[in-house]
């Protein structure tokens, strides 16, 4: 691939002992929405928090946009336009949504960028829900709203790549046929995501490539629509039965 927006390899994470990552490449071309499917502890999270910066990697190198960032902090990597909805959403319950958004745009607020305004604006248009709910607490925003309010505030601070893990996380079908939905916008519109997802069916249905990951490796990766009619997907990830 030339000049990805990401390019992972040899990715190593551990945690003291414990090997969760052991040897990953992973690629995101400009402008592509890619998938990282695979069963519990496959190392999936363990992985993104490594590239969006949140943990040190053990081991392997990390480009982004063209420059080496492997040992880079995540406000850093915010900073260079890798936004990260990481699993569990992570919001601050005790603060208001509009407090949450201001978070996102936590250092162009500190440069009293006027802009960070029309970005919460864009926002609220993309999900309308959080707009009547902006004085809410977002510890008392449903999941669903919750997880709208993740993607808001990974948004607001204008990445190049949104890097999301288990959007559907908890979420009923119903608010998956909504969100869903608009990651792929986002996406036409020209923002690149990595998208962790456990159910691998919407994952394959609305990304262009995916990567399948087991116990801390990638065991293969493909076209989405072709690994969803592949037999090692559909045995081990969407339930096909014999
Ligand atoms: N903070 C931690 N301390 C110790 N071990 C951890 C920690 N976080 C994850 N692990 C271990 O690393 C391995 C990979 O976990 P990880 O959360 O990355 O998997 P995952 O693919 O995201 O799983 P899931 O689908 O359940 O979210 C697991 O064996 C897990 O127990
Ligand atoms: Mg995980």
């Amino acid at each position: 691939m030339s000049d990805p927006i990401l390019s992972v390899s040899g990715l190593k994470v551990s945690y003291g002992p414990i090997t969760a990552v052991a040897g990953v490449d992973i690629e995101v071309g400009r402008g592509e929405f890619v998938g990282v499917i695979g069963s519990n502890g496959a190392g999936k999270s363990s992985a993104m928090r490594a590239i969006s910066g949140v943990l040190a990697p053990a081991g392997g190198a990390i480009r982004f946009d063209g420059a080496d960032v492997t040992r880079r902090k995540s406000h850093e990597m915010v900073a260079l336009g890798l936004a990260m909805v990481p699993e569990g959403r992570m919001i601050f319950g005790d603060q208001t949504v509009r407090e949450n958004l201001l978070l996102g745009g936590f250092s162009r607020v500190m440069r009293s960028d006027p802009e960070v305004e029309d970005d919460i604006e864009r926002a609220l248009e993309l999900f309308p829900r959080l707009r009547e709910r902006l004085g809410q607490m977002a510890g008392s925003l449903s999941g669903g709203e919750q997880q709208m309010l993740a993607i808001a505030r990974g948004l607001i601070s204008r990445p190049k790549l949104l890097v999301v893990d288990e959007l559907s996380l908890g979420l009923a079908p119903k608010i998956l046929d909504l969100l869903f939905p608009i990651l792929a916008d986002l996406n036409a519109k020209g923002l690149s995501i990595l998208l962790v997802e456990q159910m691998a069916s919407y994952a394959l249905a609305v990304t262009q490539r995916t990567y399948v990951m087991e116990n801390g490796r990638v065991l293969f990766s493909g076209p989405s629509a072709e690994l969803a009619e592949d037999d090692r997907v559909l045995d081990a990830y969407l339930g096909r039965k014999h």
